[in-house]
């Protein structure tokens, strides 16, 4: 996949901007606070209708200004398409989604048109943080990749909130339990593709990324596995397993307001060598494996869609010994990259196709 143009109105720092990125690597140089990882943002937001860093949509609208736009041209084989995303500060007009000029009534269908991977110093999180975050990475994943998968997210995540809101009903105005059953059971229903989904998504990461680790890491001692844990993560009979958990936790849920149990508190378990990631390894352990993660991402991207997706590498090589980068950036030759930093000194050995010099609203060739 190649991106042929991006524009951008009233994004962030930048008022106006055109950009027509060559095939290959294109690198983005500029102090802090240039405006290059916004940059990137607006890639990703064409890609999934969403921000990498925030989950406020207004934050990416320029300061002073009502509506945001991004658009882009991306080409696959001999197919172009088009995407964009308009946002509005008025939090109760939401955000339009185009997709070949058009605008479409749901995200959804902005998904898969064009795709990246973003690898940015944040990921450290996605093995240190908490488990929503591990979430999010499989669910942004499997939202590019897996046609519907998106749609049944959104559609449990819809049922779930219903019967939390029920929860609290019941509890604060005596509302009847048994209207549960009726939420039970939808929230049963809903799983099983998201369970199916991530479980195989799990077992590709593990697979894949295992192998990248073992190539980046040049420690061929040190294994990284992935596995997928949540209450229905073994089960053959996802919705039936579902459904007695829910009435089992009846009581329990109904004192904490909350449902206990299903995919929404699933999580991913990283191991090195047998040991756990996040408690065990190192700085450097920990880079290599969301590297290896991300590598993993490519792969399972580009399988799904017979075309490797953008590659938008944020900051992430300087913090990479040597032998690492070299490892890394041999694999990507054939990806259209965009990477950022703040000295050339960094990609000085990458012969990049294009090198742009980034300031506070602009960009110079
Ligand atoms: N909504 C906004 N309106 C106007 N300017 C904004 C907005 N949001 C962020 N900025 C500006 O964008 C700049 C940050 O841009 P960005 O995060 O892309 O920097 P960067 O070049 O990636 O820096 P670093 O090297 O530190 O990562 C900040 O200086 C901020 O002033
Ligand atoms: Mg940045």
């Amino acid at each position: 996949m190649q991106l042929k143009q991006l524009r951008l109105h009233r994004f962030r720092s930048y008022a106006q901007l055109a950009l027509m990125p060559p095939a290959g690597l294109t690198v983005f140089v500029g102090e802090n606070g240039a405006g290059k990882t916004n940059l990137l943002e607006a890639v990703h937001l064409c890609c999934l209708g969403r921000s990498h860093r925030t989950s406020n949509d207004q934050d990416m609208i320029q300061v002073g200004a009502d509506t945001a736009a991004v658009h882009a041209t991306v080409q696959r084989g001999p197919l172009t398409d088009e995407v964009g995303v308009r946002l509005f500060q008025q939090q109760r007009q939401k955000k339009l989604i185009y997709v070949g000029g058009k605008t479409v009534p749901r995200i959804g269908e902005l998904m898969g048109h064009m795709t990246c991977v973003m690898f940015s110093p944040e990921d450290l999180e996605i093995i240190k943080g908490g488990p929503q975050l591990r979430r999010r990475f499989v669910d942004m994943m499997l939202s590019q990749c897996l046609p519907g998968y998106f749609y049944a997210l959104q559609h449990y995540n819809a049922v779930l909130k219903q019967r939390n809101a029920l929860l609290k009903m019941i509890a604060r105005e005596g509302a009847d339990a048994r209207q549960l059953n009726v939420w039970d059971e939808q929230l049963a229903a809903a799983s099983p593709p998201l369970v199916r989904a991530r479980r195989q998504a799990a077992a590709r990461l593990g697979e894949l990324a295992g192998q990248h680790y073992a190539y980046i890491g040049g420690r061929p001692e040190e294994t990284l596995a992935v596995r997928y844990q949540g209450s229905l993560a073994e089960s053959e009979t996802i919705d039936a397993d579902h459904l007695q958990a829910l009435a089992r936790s009846r009581e329990d849920d109904l004192r904490r307001l909350t449902t206990a149990h299903g995919p929404h508190r699933d999580d991913l378990l990283f191991t090195l060598s047998g040991q756990e990631l996040r408690s065990f390894a190192s700085q450097g352990q920990i880079r290599t494996a969301v590297l290896s993660l991300r590598l993993a991402e490519i792969d399972i991207l580009t399988q799904a869609q017979g075309d490797a997706p953008l590659l938008l590498l944020d900051d992430v090589l300087s913090e990479l010994d040597l032998g690492r980068r070299a490892r890394l950036l041999s694999g990507l030759q054939h990806v259209q990259t965009l990477l950022t930093c703040t000295d050339l000194g960094e990609v000085e050995d990458l012969s990049p196709a294009c090198v742009l010099r980034v300031k506070p609203g602009e960009i110079l060739q």
